[in-house]
């Protein structure tokens, strides 16, 4: 009975998070989980890797790909991803927690973060957060910060550079 009571429960929970998950792509203003595919990363990390950052932050990792990819080539960097999915905070705690993995994944909401720290930032959101947090790395990363937003430019800053990868551009800032 118990066995039957657990294939039910399966299927609901993936339900719920389902529901939630449609409910805040189409009626909210959070960027619903689309990951960056790895050639795009591979392209990116191509025109970062000549000057080696201390410190990757990444606002909405997803899975963390960009950050598993960046760790191989920076192998000196601290690795961070802020993402508050629920089923992804999951799947990246069994993931990266459990594996002793050195991808710090952060179940905080990006908004409130401090990025002080970070000298490279990947995003890749959606244009009414790259507003607001335009706003926020104006305020809060220092001089030098280099920031990467695929597909959505910041507003409030100039690209030194913008690549067409795959058919979507990527812009790349200094502050
Ligand atoms: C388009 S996906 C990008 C995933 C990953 N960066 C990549 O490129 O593969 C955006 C991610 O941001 C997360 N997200 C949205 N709003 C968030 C918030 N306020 N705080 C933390 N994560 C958030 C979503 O759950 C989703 O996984």
């Amino acid at each position: 009975m118990i066995f039957l009571w657990l294939i039910l429960l399966v299927p609901i929970v993936y339900l719920i998070f389902l529901v939630f998950s449609v409910r805040e792509t189409f009626f909210t203003e959070r960027p619903p989980y689309v990951a960056t595919d790895s050639r795009t990363i591979r392209a990116i990390l191509e025109e970062l890797k000549t000057k080696a950052p201390a410190f990757i932050c990444e606002p909405g990792c997803g899975q963390a790909d960009f950050l598993r990819l960046a760790g191989r080539i920076f192998p000196q960097a601290e690795l961070v991803g802020l993402e508050n999915a629920p089923d992804l905070r999951l799947i990246n705690w069994i993931h990266y927690r459990l594996s002793g993995s050195r991808i710090k994944v952060l179940s905080v909401d990006f908004f409130k973060f401090d990025y002080q720290k970070a000298d490279l930032i990947y995003c890749y959101l959606n244009s009414p957060t790259m507003a607001r947090l335009g706003e926020i790395f104006l305020k809060q990363c220092s001089k030098g910060t280099r920031i990467v937003s695929r597909s959505f430019p910041i507003p409030q800053l100039m690209p030194d550079k913008i690549l067409e990868i795959k058919k979507k551009k990527v812009y790349f800032y200094n502050i």
